[in-house]
């Protein structure tokens, strides 16, 4: 029997709780077949905490979080709490989970499958190949730089301000060539260091860097032209290493590449094995209550999991081919298929990916 792992769930919000809920089939499939032992630990958050305990992120949840090896997320938000107080508004909480959590980094692996290609809006041929990972700086730049109105001459005044230390973009840019080491050896930086004097620190940071990873390719890439490149030839990517903002920008261009964000999973991890897993979707609140939700991107997440913090490879490969035969079958949650009076809903997708595995 394996040691017993610790999962914090939380399902959140809109179609949160209906693809978790699928995620949770698949963890506890992987116990009848690997003789894993989950325990799981569930707990409030985002918006339905504001409702029932008056705080995005109670401090229950996040004790259960670092008592956790790794916690899985569902979504946070929606229309309900947009006009919120900032401290009563789910992003807050999310913003606020991973910086308590130490989780200074956002790993997005985009993968377009060979069965989906149809489902992007993209050229087949212009996708082909694409395996990319974008690694997001989390706890630092302009979303929580210091913030405020002032007077001005011309009316009022809003500012927002980009703080980076070194120490910040170090750990990241290290991240970044480790992933890139483990793949294809190629590093994309992306900083704006023609007008940002943050992005010059950055890029200063990855060139004395760079010596201590001989074997990975570095290329410095203005994130504008990363936008474009992004589109024009997506496959010539492999690790992309950015700061808060543009990763947060270019990693939803990416998701996109794959025809649709009900696909993509995500990491968020900190120094050690610890790790926060989501998809990258929303709440999706036009489509919550519906049973129509793709449950992979979580399910994925779920994968992702077992590779970056639990060290389950096995059970992830399972996985990730599960996922796979099932497209290949030709199944189809409503936002990948193509003739959407044959698709599936949120159940039946989880329960034909626990048949395949
Ligand atoms: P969203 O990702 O929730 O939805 C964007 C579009 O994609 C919608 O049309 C939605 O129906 C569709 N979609 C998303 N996930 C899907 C899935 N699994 N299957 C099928 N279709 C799916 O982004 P949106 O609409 O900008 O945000 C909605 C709420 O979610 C907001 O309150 C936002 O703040 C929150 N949000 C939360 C995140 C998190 O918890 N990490 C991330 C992004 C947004
Ligand atoms: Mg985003």
């Amino acid at each position: 029997m394996a040691e017993v792992k610790k999962i914090a769930v939380i399902a959140g919000d809109g179609i949160g709780p209906e693809v978790v809920a699928e995620a949770e089939k698949v963890l506890k499939r992987t116990e009848e077949l690997f003789g894993y032992q989950f325990e799981l630990e569930r707990g409030l958050f985002g918006g339905i905490a504001i409702d029932e305990r008056g705080t995005p992120l109670p401090d229950d949840t996040l004790e259960m979080c670092r008592r956790a090896d790794a916690v899985l997320l569902g979504a946070v938000g929606g229309p309900k709490w947009d006009n919120n107080p900032k401290e009563l508004r789910p992003e807050t909480g999310l913003l606020g989970i991973r910086k308590a959590l130490g989780l200074f980094s956002n790993i997005r692996p985009a993968v377009v499958f060979d069965c989906l290609k149809d489902a992007s809006t993209l050229k087949p041929e212009v996708l082909e190949g694409t395996d990319l990972i974008v690694i997001r700086e989390l706890t630092g730049g302009i979303y929580f730089g210091d913030k405020f109105r002032r007077d001005s001459e011309n009316g009022r005044e809003a500012v927002d301000t980009c703080v980076y230390n070194e120490t910040e973009i170090e750990r990241i840019v290290h991240q970044g060539f480790e992933v890139a080491q483990k793949r294809r050896k190629k590093l994309a930086s992306v900083d704006k260091a023609n007008v940002l004097e943050t992005s010059r620190l950055w890029r200063e940071t990855v060139n004395r860097i760079a010596p201590e990873y001989p074997d990975v390719e570095v290329e410095h890439v203005l994130v504008d032209n990363c936008a474009m490149q992004l589109l024009r030839r997506p496959s010539s990517f492999d690790v992309i290493v950015t700061e808060n903002m543009f990763g947060d920008i270019l990693s939803d261009e990416a998701a996109m590449l794959t025809g649709s964000i009900g696909m993509l999973s995500s990491a968020s991890l900190g120094e050690g094995s610890f790790g926060l897993y989501e998809p990258v979707h929303g709440s999706a609140p036009d489509i919550a209550g519906q049973g129509i939700a793709n449950p992979i991107a979580t399910i994925l997440s779920v994968a992702l999991m077992f590779r970056l913090t639990l060290g389950y490879e096995e059970a992830a490969d399972v996985i990730e081919r599960a996922v796979k035969n099932v497209l290949d079958a030709g199944h189809r949650t409503g936002d990948i298929a193509v003739d959407k009076s044959k698709a599936i809903g949120t159940t039946a997708m989880g329960d034909l990916i626990v048949a395949a595995m």
